[in-house]
Parts: structure tokens; sequence; C-alpha cells
């Protein structure tokens, strides 16, 4: 009897907790839905139609992930920020690009898993792999090439590599800025990690969870987390690919405890969305992002400030849903998203095509003049 009665009870709490948000998040309408808690990790990864998964394609898209002469200054790569033999991000604040230069606007997510984003980036502006790799080779701060033009040349003049787009994208153009791209994204749909101990909780391993993130992943529910964070990968609630998942962080910023976070950690410098759609309604609205493998992420949030998951927990439980929370119950939850970490596959280095008796980083500091005058326009 008793046992039902504080069922209930955490059942109205939840509720109370999940229309807090409901009344206060984005994007929502006023309906009252309940999401999907987790779910297991997806079998396959959505691969879009017009760009289907190859062998060939993955090994080439994986030299193009690593190749630093996709950079002006040819020693940054996808990798130098997403380390894909680590979590798949550079564990820093923000990151280092081009020219030693450190004001990337954004702590680097992994790119482990990015497969499942139905968006990229923290507010969402590409909406697919394919559009997002086109955004940092381009840009003047994480990879500086003046333009795709030049990239396409710079490429073209390896010879390995006109060979092998040639026989991924056949003989008619095969180096283009959206080949290129589409051998990324393809390689990066391979960076997927399945078999997490929460994985094997639910297809019935019992002992696969401890009691405390047991405890946690009831914690989470009875909070309402999932109002946010719902379904397998814990960022949407089966959002259609392209669309995204979208809400306010923080939601109640003048919660006392949640206002000394915004403080502590500067959580309202960035406008989020607002930058993308220019709307007001948008200011401060980031992408859900996903729980699997969040243990690895640190420092966590859109701009990296805060170091660990226990604060990055107590900040979501006061700015999300004004919520205080006890040691015992951020351990517990803690636990649970370290349950959420899983396997990894191995990832060995590509052997990169080179320029037999010649190199082809000459043209560095032109372009690198090119860089700076289109920054000036
Ligand atoms: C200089 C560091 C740097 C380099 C180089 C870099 N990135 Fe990123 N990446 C970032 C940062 C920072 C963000 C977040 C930016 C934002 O959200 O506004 C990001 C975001 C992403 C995302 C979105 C993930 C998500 O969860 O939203 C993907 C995927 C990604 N990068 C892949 C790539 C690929 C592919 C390349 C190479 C073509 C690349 N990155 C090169 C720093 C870098
Ligand atoms: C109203 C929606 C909402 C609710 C409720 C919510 N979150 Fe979040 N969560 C977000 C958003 C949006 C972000 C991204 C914020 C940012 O960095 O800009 C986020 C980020 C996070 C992060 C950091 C992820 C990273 O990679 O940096 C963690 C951890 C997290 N949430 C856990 C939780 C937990 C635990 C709860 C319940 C106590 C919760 N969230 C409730 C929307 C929500």
């Amino acid at each position: 009897m008793k046992k039902t009665g504080s069922l209930h009870a955490r059942k109205r709490h939840r509720l109370a907790a999940a229309r807090t948000v409901l009344a206060t998040a984005v994007g929502f309408g006023g309906i009252a839905v309940a999401f999907a808690f987790g779910g297991e990790f997806p079998s396959k990864v959505p691969v879009p139609a017009n760009n289907p998964m190859t062998p060939p394609k993955i090994s080439l898209g994986k030299q193009l992930f690593f190749d630093p002469r996709l950079s002006l200054t040819g020693d940054v790569s996808c990798e130098t920020c997403h380390n894909v033999m680590g979590n798949g991000s550079d564990g820093l604040p923000l990151s280092f690009g081009v020219l030693g230069r450190v004001d990337t606007p954004r702590h680097a997510p992994s790119v482990f898993n990015a497969a499942f984003n139905t968006v990229q980036f923290w507010d969402g502006r590409a909406d697919s792999l394919e559009a997002q790799a086109k955004g940092p080779i381009l840009n003047h701060v994480e990879m500086g090439m003046p333009n795709a033009a030049d990239l396409v040349k710079r490429l073209q003049e390896i010879p390995g590599y006109r060979d092998e787009f040639r026989k991924v994208f056949g003989d008619k153009d095969p180096i283009t800025f959206d080949h290129v791209v589409e051998a990324i994204a393809t390689y990066e749909r391979t960076l997927v990690t399945p078999n997490s101990p929460y994985d094997r909780y639910i297809k019935g391993d019992k002992a696969a969870l401890s009691s405390s993130a047991i405890e946690g992943m009831k914690t989470i529910r009875s909070f309402g987390c999932e109002s946010c964070h719902a379904g397998p990968m814990f960022d949407n609630p089966g959002t259609p690919m392209g669309t995204g998942w979208f809400q306010k962080f923080p939601v109640q910023p003048h919660n006392p405890v949640c206002a000394k976070y915004v403080q502590k950690y500067h959580l309202m410098d960035d406008p989020g969305r607002f930058d993308v759609t220019h709307k007001a309604a948008d200011m401060h609205v980031f992408k859900v992002p996903g729980w699997r493998n969040v243990a690895l992420e640190a420092p966590y949030f859109q701009n990296g400030s805060v170091r660990t998951l226990q604060t990055a927990v107590r900040v979501m439980a006061a700015c999300q849903l004004g919520l205080t929370v006890t040691d015992k119950q951020v351990n517990d939850i803690v636990s649970f998203l370290d349950s959420l970490t899983g396997k990894f596959p191995k990832e060995t280095m590509p052997i990169l095509p080179e320029t037999p008796n010649t190199t082809i980083m000459m043209n560095v500091s032109r372009l690198q003049q090119d860089a700076v005058k289109s920054e000036k326009k």
C-alpha cells in the first residue's frame, strides 16, 4: 500500500516538474505530452538516400577527416578538435584553430554518435553531417580555408586523392566541396558507440547497473529530465532528422540557485539559436544535447565552462527545473549518466596520400592574406 502511495507521489512530482518545463519550454505550444525515457541504442545509423555508405567512401572520408592539408596552414584537421582516439572532442573549453587562434566561440562537441543528431551544432544551424562539415573548413578560426575553390584546388594537386575521388564519385568532376563533405559525413556515420551498461541493462542484464545508477535513473524520472532529454540518445522525443529539438537554457534564470550559476559560468552570454533565426523567442535556445558518453564530454555546456558532470547536473536541476538537489541525488544521477558510456570502435590512423617530389604547402602565405582580407570585408 505504502509503495503504491509513494509511487503516485513520485508520479505527481514528475508530472508537476514536467508541466513546469512544458509551460516554459520553447516550441511546445502548451501541449502536454509524456516522452519516452531512454531506449536501446539504435541498431542502425540514419543514412541520407543521396549519400549511401560504401567502404571506399568511408576510407576516403577517414583520410579527409585526419588530413590537416584541408586547413589553410596545413596543420589543423577535423581530428585536431575531434580526437577519435579519445572521446571525439578535444576536452578543452574552447578549441585551438588555425594560426593558433583560440577564439572558437563554443566548446567542441564529440563526433561520436553525431550521426544520430537531427541537427548539428549547439544552435542547430546545420541540418545534416554533410552541411555541418562545410562549416569548419571555411571558418576563419577553425580550418581557415578562404573558399571552396582553394580547397578543391589543393586536393586536386594530390595524385592519390585524384584516384580515390574518381573511384568513389566517378570520372565526371570527382573532386568537389560537396563530395569532400559527403565522404567525411560517411566516415562520421561509423563513429557510433553501442553496448553501454545501460543498453545491457534494458536488454535484461540486471547486474549491468549499480544500485546507485538505478536509483539515479529513478531520480531523473521523478525530476522530469526526460521532458527534454528523451529517446534512446536522450536528446529528443523522436524528432525527424533535420528538424532539431530545441529548448531554452536557462529556463529559470531568476531562480536564486540558477542565478548564481549563470553569473559564475557565463551561461547567458551566448544568444544560441537567436543567432540563426533572429527571433526573440530563440534567445538562449539550444539543441538538447544527448547523454550518450556524457561522462566523457567535459567540460560541459555550449561554452565549456563547467568542469564536472556533478556540477552540470546541479546546474540543470536548478536552471531547467527549479530544483535544489542533494549530494546523494547528484551522485546517483551521475552514476546513471556514467552507465551511458558505450563501446568505442577501435580507430586506426589512415595513411594519407603524399605528393612525391614536391609540396603543395608553398602558397600558404597567399591564402593567409586572402583569409585576412575576406575577414575584413
Ligand atoms: C578548431 C576546432 C575544430 C575543428 C578543426 C573542427 N571542429 Fe567540429 N566543432 C568545433 C566546435 C567548436 C563545434 C561547435 C560549434 C558550434 O556549435 O557553434 C564543432 C561542432 C561539430 C559538430 C557538431 C556536433 C554536435 O553535436 O552538434 C560536428 C559533427 C563536427 N564539429 C565535425 C567536424 C568535422 C567533420 C570537421 C572537419 C571538417 C571539424 N568538425 C573540424 C570545433 C572544431
Ligand atoms: C527544459 C529542457 C531541459 C531539461 C528539463 C533538462 N535539460 Fe539538460 N540540457 C538542456 C539543454 C538545452 C542543454 C544544452 C545547454 C547548453 O549548453 O547550451 C542541456 C545540457 C545538459 C547537460 C550537458 C551536456 C553537455 O554535453 O555539455 C547535461 C549533463 C544535462 N543537460 C543533464 C540534465 C539532467 C540530469 C536533467 C534533469 C535534472 C536535465 N538535463 C534537464 C535541456 C534540458
